[in-house]
């Protein structure tokens, strides 16, 4: 591990500074300037915190499904809305929906390779860490209505699948890896959510998924509740949910190319404030559920439970750092993105109506063990003299067509990592999400790598309770509406080839000799600007 440079070790003082910087920052630019502590020595060393967790990222729906001999029954979920989503003919016809209509069985297969995956992951890569996802639909294919009892509940799961997820989890284990467990990534049941029903008529479908507030809150909570009792001899990190924010922005304000989500509607505002709502309290009860049957401290640290939520906290910036308006709108953007959400759950603050003033809710307060951050692009914004959407929030000050979202920001990271720190001091931060579909120039997956982690370790440098970093993605997987055609994988599968062997890029080498070296070797450091 190398020794920590830049601050002497100064973490209050950095972050002090940080601090002060960020706040003037906020009131003037919103463009991070750099306090003097962080100016880059000569020969900086990236280094990382002793415990840090090097991890990879999958979640189920994307990574499962595309076996090579296995069943596509026992292979694929066929209970979830997001099978609806992708395999209906006509939601895969209509335009709107932005679907690539690829099969499932153009996956990876992971349901079958686990093994092997997990075998590349201690072996060649070297991690000490692994985020994957539990599918509600395969613990529950059926319905739980009306049934609460742990014992009746066992007897509604799938003990196949149980018995599956039991075995990857001790996978993982047996090769000396943490799990970190995320219970919702995106999916529903399809006994939740009418997917197409809600596409086609969001008044009359049913059941609607997160507008169903009270029953998706119970029943979600229950699901989280029963896995935990069930696997907690395994699992210590959970995460409730999966980039809430992405949930009602591709869903229901702003579905497009980038990404959809069902129901897939444009700018349903009242139900965006329903889902969101929906989304914080079922984290709350998830979390309660959760404290309350992860009985067992599977990793001997003293604690059978750290229960987190992991947010794609996206940095938002004014298009034109002079100029008023578009300062503003980028403190607005940034509140309606990140804020208005985060504040709930991390706080018990919450603005239900999105108006800018929040009010404490007891029930909802002290629910966050960490924050994950999935980091992947920030925000520039011009702004409007008023609200552009005023049924939506008397924030939205903001130009919707010329909002552009920046991928190629690598300081974002940093960003992310110091406003979390700023905003909610204490909280330990895990970047759970970070990389890149360009992979097929040999440097560019090396090159955003390297750069990202650079910053990571500038930001722990710079008082950042930072504990871990997980790629995205292990493999090439189903990216949602895109399926097999955006890749991320550190290694590449072919989706045509019936065995998916497993081919490593060059970053899969970079990164093992990253975490072996436990700081960025100097002939991968990247030179950092301010
Ligand atoms: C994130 C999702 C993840 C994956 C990456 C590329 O928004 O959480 O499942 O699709 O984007």
């Amino acid at each position: 591990m190398g020794g920590r440079t830049g601050c002497g070790g100064a973490r209050a003082r950095c972050l002090a500074a940080a601090t002060r910087s960020i706040f003037v920052a906020l009131l003037s630019t919103l463009t991070l300037p750099v306090p003097a502590c962080q100016s880059p020595p000569e020969h900086v060393t990236y280094s990382f915190p002793q415990g840090f967790l090097w991890g990879a990222s999958v979640a189920g729906f994307q990574v499962d499904p595309g076996c090579p001999t296995l069943d596509a029954s026992s292979c694929v979920d066929t209970r979830s809305d997001w099978y609806v989503w992708v395999t209906d003919p006509d939601l895969v016809a209509d335009p709107a929906t932005y679907l690539s209509g690829e099969p499932l069985s153009h996956g990876p297969g992971h349901w079958e390779l686990f093994e092997h995956d997990y075998d590349l992951a201690k072996t060649e890569l070297g991690l000490n860490a692994f985020r994957l996802s539990i599918e509600w639909s395969r613990i529950f294919p059926e319905p739980t209505l009306g049934v609460d009892d742990p014992e009746a509940l066992a007897e509604l799961a799938s003990a196949e699948n149980l018995a599956h997820y039991r075995a990857e989890l001790t996978a993982l284990r047996d090769r000396g890896v943490t799990p970190l467990v995320t219970l919702h990534h995106y999916t529903l049941p399809v006994w939740l959510h009418d997917a197409a029903g809600c596409h086609w008529d969001l008044d009359h479908c049913s059941p609607r998924g997160w507008l169903d507030r009270e029953v998706i809150v119970h029943e979600i909570a229950k699901y989280a509740g029963f896995v935990a009792r069930e696997l907690g001899d395994l699992v210590d990190l959970w995460a409730t949910q999966n980039e809430p924010f992405a949930v009602v922005l591709a869903g229901y304000l702003r579905p497009g190319p980038d990404r959809t989500n069902p129901p897939g509607v444009s700018l349903a505002f009242e139900e965006v404030k329903a889902v969101s709502l929906a989304m914080i309290e079922a984290h709350a009860r998830m979390v309660d559920a959760v404290r309350f049957f992860d009985v067992v401290d599977a990793d001997g640290d003293g604690r059978a439970s750290q229960v987190g939520l992991v947010f794609a906290l996206t940095p938002a910036y004014p298009a034109d750092p002079g100029s008023p308006l578009d300062q503003a709108a980028a403190e607005n953007v940034a509140y309606l993105y990140n804020w208005a959400f985060l504040d709930a759950v991390v706080a018990g603050s919450l603005d239900a109506s999105l108006l800018g003033t929040q009010t404490p809710r007891e029930d909802l307060a002290d629910r966050m063990d960490f924050l994950g951050i999935n980091y992947y692009a920030v925000v520039r914004v011009e702004g409007e003299p008023s609200a552009v959407f005023p049924a939506l929030s008397p924030l939205s000050t903001f130009n919707p067509f010329t909002l552009t979202v920046d991928y190629e920001t690598p300081s974002g990271i940093y960003d992310a990592l110091l406003l979390a720190s700023l905003r909610y001091p204490g909280l330990p931060l895990y970047i759970t999400e970070n990389g890149t579909p360009d992979v097929d120039s040999p440097d560019s997956q090396r090159d955003y790598m390297a750069t990202h982690l650079a910053w990571v370790s500038r930001a722990w440098r710079d008082g950042a309770d930072v504990r871990g970093y997980f790629y995205w993605s292990l493999l090439d997987n189903y990216e949602w509406n895109h399926g097999m055609s955006m890749r991320f994988g550190l290694y590449s599968v072919d989706p045509l080839d019936p065995q998916k062997t497993r081919v490593p890029r060059p970053a899969a080498q970079d990164y093992a000799r990253i975490i072996r070296a436990g700081r960025i070797p100097d002939d991968l450091a990247p030179r950092l600007g301010p």
